[in-house]
């Protein structure tokens, strides 16, 4: 049984993902208005991604028979200075969601909810990885090559990690 505690900050945490998911679209269409059309496409699938995390917290909550609750989606401008504002932004986004989840341990830890805490297991390794993309991705734009050329060096859609969704699989290689 989920703590009251540890329902809400899953609730809230469904918020960021899908905040992050409307963050990754504004930057896929920024990129978009460039015609850099690989950058984009790295991040609509980033978008994706951060959605199908919102939707597996989603569906622990339901078969944890704790209440849902849908938080506000933040607004997201595709209004960038440059390409490397866009991408550091999404490395802050990530790090910040690394410390949400971080947090959300330490609350599962204090309640001993075991079972809340191996769901979040999950996500604290794809923080790693996810902020490791994100932090490739901001040397390889600071490093100042041509953002046409740089599209080669774009990391390729990863195949579906363990405990992905069906769907998540699909985004991930359509
Ligand atoms: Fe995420
Ligand atoms: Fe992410």
């Amino acid at each position: 049984m989920l703590s009251q505690e540890m329902a809400t900050a899953l609730n809230e945490q469904i918020g960021s993902e899908f905040s992050a998911s409307n963050h990754y679209l504004a930057i896929a269409a920024y990129f978009a208005q460039g015609s850099l059309d690989d950058w984009a496409a790295f991040f609509y699938r980033q978008a994706e991604e951060e959605r199908q995390h919102g939707l597996k917290i989603l569906g622990f909550l339901i078969d944890n028979a704790a209440p849902v609750s849908l938080p506000a989606i933040a607004a997201a401008s595709t209004d960038f200075p440059n390409a490397l504002a866009a991408v550091t932004s999404a490395l802050e986004s990530e790090r910040r969601v690394s410390s949400q989840f971080d947090a959300m341990a330490v609350l599962a830890d204090e309640q001993r909810d075991y079972q809340g805490l191996q769901f979040l297991q999950w996500f604290l390794r794809e923080q790693v990885e996810e902020e490791a993309t994100m932090s490739k991705l901001v040397d390889l734009v600071a490093s100042g090559i041509n953002l046409f050329q740089a599209q080669q060096f774009l990391p390729a859609p990863h195949a579906a990690t363990d405990g992905a969704t069906e769907a998540e699989a699909t985004a991930q290689n359509p």
